[in-house]
C-alpha cells in the first residue's frame, strides 16, 4: 500500500499542509520540535484511526482551533486509488472515518486494510515497559492480519468489560445473593474461557512463526552473536501440557483456575485472570546464558531489540498479506538512528532499502548521505515550524 499524498487541516502544529510522497523512501528532516513526529502521528490516525502514541483526538485539534482533519490518498498493490479522510470535531468530541468518501460506522473492522508498522522512541516501552505495552503491541500486528483475532479480541473485552462492571456494582450494591452473583459470573466465564483460549492459541502460534523474522532482522543488524527470543507467560498453560496446542489441556486450565478464583473476584470486584493478564517476555539468549531484556540490557540494546522486533513485525504482515491485492505494509521511523552506534545504523540504512514506502524522520541531515547509497529516489522535506518543504 502506498500513501500518495496527505493533507493536514490544524492538525496540532500544522495549519494547512499538502504532501505529495515518493514510493519508496520519505526523508523527513528538521529540529526538535517541527512537527516531524506529527506527520507520522496523522498517517496513524488513517491507518489505525488513531494515533499510535495514544494520544487523545482532543490533544491533536491545534490550540485555539475546533477541529483537525487529515486526508490521505493511498493505491493498493494492483494500482486501486483509495481516499481516507480522518476528522475530529473538538466541541462534538465527535470523530468521522471517510473511506472513499463514505463514512465508516464502526472503525475496528477496517484495521488492516491500510496495514501500517511504526517505530517510535515511544517502543522503548516495548522492553522497559508493563505487560500491557507489549500485548496491546501484539494485538494490533495480529488484528491488521486476522480479522478472526480482532473479533475474539474484541468479543473477549467485551465479556470482560461487563463482567467486571457486574462484579464492580455487586461490590458496592451488595444487590446479589451468593449464589446470584456466581450464577452470573459463570456465565460470563464461560465465554470468557471460549474467545479467551482462542485469543492465547493465536498468540503461541504467532510466536513460534515469528521466532525466525525476528531472528533474521536481529542477525542483519549485530551479527549472529546472540539469540533475541520472545516468550509467552500465562498462567492458563499448564506445565504438563504436551504442547501449546494441546487445546483441551489449556482449556481445563483456564476452566479451573477462573472457577478457583470467582470468590476471590467476587470479594475483589474484578477480574482475576485471562488473557489480558499476560505477558510476553523478551530476552536474549548469550550464549547459552538467558538475559531478560527489562533488567539487564543496556540502551543500545534495547533500541536495537526493538528496531529488529519492528522490522520483523513488517516482514511478517508482508507475507501474510502476500496472497492479497493490499500490499506492503507502510513503515513509519521516527527518529530510528538515536542510541545506536554507527555500525548498527550503516546496517539500517541498508535494510530499509528491502522494506517499500518507508518515512523516515531524523533531526541530522547527514544520514541522507549514507541512505542515498541504497535509495536513489529518495523524497527528501524539511520541516519547520508546521511547514514541510520538499528539498529535492
Ligand atoms: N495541539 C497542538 N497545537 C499546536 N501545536 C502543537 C499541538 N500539539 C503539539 N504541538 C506542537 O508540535 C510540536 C512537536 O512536534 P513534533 O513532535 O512533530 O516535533 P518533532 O519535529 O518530531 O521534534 P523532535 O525532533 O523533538 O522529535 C511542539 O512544538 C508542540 O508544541
Ligand atoms: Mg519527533
Amino acid at each position: 500500500m502506498l500513501l500518495e499524498d496527505l493533507h493536514l487541516e490544524n492538525f496540532k502544529n500544522y495549519k494547512s499542509c499538502s504532501f505529495s510522497f515518493g514510493p519508496k523512501l520519505n526523508f523527513i528532516f528538521g529540529e526538535n520540535g517541527n512537527g516531524k513526529t506529527n506527520i507520522l502521528e496523522a498517517i496513524s490516525f488513517l491507518c489505525f484511526s488513531k494515533s499510535f502514541l495514544l494520544n487523545s483526538e482532543s490533544d491533536c485539534v491545534k490550540y485555539a482551533e475546533a477541529r483537525f482533519d487529515v486526508a490521505g490518498g493511498f493505491e493498493n498493490r494492483v494500482g486501486t486509488k483509495h481516499k481516507l479522510r480522518f476528522s475530529f470535531n473538538k466541541d462534538a468530541a465527535s470523530k468521522e472515518l471517510l473511506y472513499d468518501n463514505e463514512k465508516l460506522s464502526r472503525f475496528s473492522g477496517f484495521i488492516g486494510k491500510f496495514p501500517l508498522v511504526v517505530l517510535s522512541p515511544q517502543d522503548i516501552k516495548l522492553t522497559l515497559g508493563s505487560p500491557l505495552d507489549r500485548r496491546r503491541n501484539f494485538d494490533l500486528l495480529l488484528s491488521q492480519i486476522s480479522m478472526v483475532y480482532l473479533d475474539d479480541l474484541r468479543k473477549y473485552n467485551r465479556s470482560l468489560k461487563q463482567k467486571n462492571s457486574l462484579l464492580k456494582d455487586n461490590l458496592i450494591s451488595r444487590k446479589y445473593s451468593v449464589k446470584e452473583i456466581k450464577g452470573f459470573v459463570e456465565l460470563w466465564n464461560r465465554e470468557l474461557v471460549d474467545f479467551g483460549i482462542r485469543i492465547i492459541i493465536r498468540r503461541l502460534d504467532f510466536l513460534e512463526e515469528f521466532k525466525k523474522y525476528l531472528e533474521r532482522s536481529f542477525y542483519d543488524i549485530v551479527g549472529k552473536r546472540y539469540i533475541p527470543l520472545i516468550a509467552y507467560e500465562s498462567e492458563m498453560i499448564p506445565e504438563d501440557a504436551l504442547h501449546h496446542s494441546d487445546v483441551n489441556a489449556l482449556k481445563n486450565r483456564f476452566s479451573e483456575l477462573i472457577d478457583s478464583k470467582m470468590e476471590a473476584e467476587i470479594k475483589r470486584g474484578t477480574s482475576l485472570c485471562g488473557p489480558h493478564r499476560d505477558n510476553y517476555i523478551f530476552s536474549m539468549d548469550k550464549g547459552g546464558e538467558l538475559f531478560d531484556m527489562r533488567t539487564f540490557a543496556s540502551q543500545g540494546e534495547h533500541k536495537t531489540f526493538v528496531v529488529s522486533l519492528k522490522f520483523s513485525e513488517y516482514d511478517y504482515i508482508k507475507e501474510s498479506l502476500n496472497h492479497t491485492n493490499i500490499g506492503d505494509p507502510i513503515l513509519l521511523l521516527d527518529d530510528v538512528f538515536s542510541e545506536l552506534d554507527k555500525n548498527r545504523i550503516n546496517k539500517i540504512c541498508g535494510l530499509i532499502a528491502r522494506y517499500e514506502q518507508v518515512f523516515l524522520t531524523t533531526t541530522d541531515k547527514n544520514y541522507l548521505g549514507e541512505l542515498r547509497k541504497v535509495y536513489s529516489d529518495a523524497k527528501t522535506f524539511e520541516v519547520i515550524n508546521g511547514s514541510a518543504n520538499l528539498v529535492n
